[in-house]
């Protein structure tokens, strides 16, 4: 096989998304739809991936750059025809190219395996769609015996050709060789004065090369995005597949137009989802898992049989079984909870290790702190981790209980069994079993008379 070579086009400007991000760096499910493109690329295990930029060329690279990718620069769009050549210095002779587009995200790997088979020094895939409404496309030309002779642009064809629903989506797979012999030969004397990378369909069938053509499965793995309408409608279709194969998978949405998966979301089975769940990045939902309406689940593991309740932020955490997290909890990046674990309502922990069966139930924020096993933290429990430059670290034992409104100020330590009296303010280390108050003690005065009012 050829070593394949990936020439993905996105030097235009994309002025209809009104926008000062160049187009391609739009996201889809969170990803740019440059970055998507160049995903499928590497899927189908291409050598190197050519990216002709040109509008926002500095900001593309800034966000794109990679070992496997290089650029060609068009400075002025001139078609194209012209814009793959920007690349041909670079692409080996015994190449296969496939030419794909910045704006047109989601081609399935598949599709483009398929059309890729097709290519050789005899022959060129052509991945063609038809459509009701053909409007804006360039027509493929066939001929009585229905071979591919051409491809005509839209503004150059006639009424007739017109009429022709076969369009070409503009992804093709050709031999290096090829695109050297005849993009140079390329003309600009068409409506456009442009230089038409479809113009060498017609050479291909001239010279007797095999124009083999693939479709793709849906229309939407073939659309591009010039304006915003086109990035959502894009967007809902990306989230039903993901959708989809949630389903198929074994997981319970509790409506499959409200789940937004942007990353990679892994599940077991009997996963329960309710609506308006986000994930983003790498997240792992185990067997039994539920996610509780309106939660945002960025880069975390959570365990089998946990229940995520409502409104609850978990990011770069790990969760172990048969927890209970929320409502409204936020656990930030380093938090990592055991079996059995309770992190309740208006809890912020970060940095935390906690122990199995420990619980923060209410109102806490714990940061920078190891918890043992069975530890119960009071509501408004704060650990006073920083210091305004340093942050330091809580340490409680097995089985510690800290009453509430208690200031654990770090770096401090609580050996096993420490009772803590709700609010204390604790800045000293407390011992095994020992119990520390720290709280100015209370004075009850017998016969207060309360103010009164003077007229
Ligand atoms: C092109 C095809 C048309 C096809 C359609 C599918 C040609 C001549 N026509 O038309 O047959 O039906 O796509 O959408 O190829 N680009 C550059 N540099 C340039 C010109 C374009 O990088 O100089 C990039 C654009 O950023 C865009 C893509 O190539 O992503 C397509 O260019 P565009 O001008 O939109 O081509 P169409 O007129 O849509
Ligand atoms: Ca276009």
């Amino acid at each position: 096989m050829k070593p394949l070579h990936v020439v993905i086009l996105a030097a235009g400007q994309g002025s209809r998304m009104k926008s000062s991000l160049p187009k391609v760096l739009h996201r889809i499910a969170g990803k740019p739809m440059l970055h998507h493109v160049m995903d499928t690329a590497r899927q189908l295990g291409a050598e190197r991936i050519h990216g002709v930029i040109g509008h926002g060329a500095d900001q593309v690279r800034e966000i794109t750059s990679a070992e496997d990718v290089q650029w060609a620069l068009q400075e002025q769009q001139l078609g194209t025809g012209h814009a793959v050549a920007q690349a041909l210095p670079n692409l080996p002779d015994n190449a296969s190219v496939l030419i794909l587009y910045g704006d047109v995200p989601l081609t399935r790997r598949e599709t483009l395996e398929e059309l890729v088979s097709r290519v050789s020094d005899q022959s060129i895939g052509l991945l063609t769609v038809t459509l009701d409404n053909p409007d804006g496309y360039g027509r493929i030309l066939r001929d009585n015996q229905g071979k591919v002779t051409a491809i005509v642009e839209q503004k150059d064809a006639t009424d007739q050709q017109k009429t022709i629903t076969e369009v070409n989506t503009g992804i093709l797979a050709v031999s290096a060789g090829h695109l050297k012999a005849w993009l140079p030969q390329l003309s600009n004397a068409n409506a456009q004065g442009e230089y038409y990378l479809t113009d060498i369909i017609a050479m291909a069938a001239e010279q007797g090369i095999a124009v083999e053509v693939a479709q793709p499965e849906t229309e939407y793995e073939v659309q591009g995005v010039n304006n915003r309408l086109q990035l959502a409608g894009l967007e809902r279709w990306y989230q039903q597949q993901q959708a989809n194969r949630l389903m198929t998978e074994g997981a319970t949405l509790a409506d499959p137009a409200r789940i937004d998966v942007r990353g990679e979301l892994i599940i077991g089975q009997d996963v329960l989802i309710d609506i308006n769940a986000v994930f983003e990045g790498k997240v792992t939902l185990e067997t039994g898992v539920s996610v509780g309406p309106n939660c945002l689940l960025r880069n975390c593991h959570i365990g089998g049989d946990t229940h995520i309740e409502a409104n609850s932020v978990i990011d770069g955490a790990r969760v172990g079984r048969n927890a209970q997290i929320g409502p409204f909890a936020r656990l930030r990046p380093g938090t990592a909870l055991a079996d059995h674990t309770k992190v309740g309502n208006f809890v912020e922990t970060k940095k935390a290790v906690v122990g199995e069966g420990s619980k923060i139930n209410h109102l806490s924020y714990v940061g920078d702190a190891t918890l043992g096993r069975n530890v119960n933290v009071g509501a408004g429990t704060i650990t006073c981790n920083y210091d305004g430059v340093n942050k330091h670290q809580t340490r409680m034992g097995d089985g510690v209980f800290v009453g509430s409104n208690t200031s654990l100020v770090a770096p401090v330590s609580l050996a096993d069994n420490v009772t803590i009296g709700a609010g204390s303010t604790i800045t000293r280390d407390v011992e095994n079993g020992e119990l520390a108050v720290a709280r100015g003690k209370q004075r009850n005065i017998a016969d207060w008379q309360r103010p009164t009012r003077k007229d």
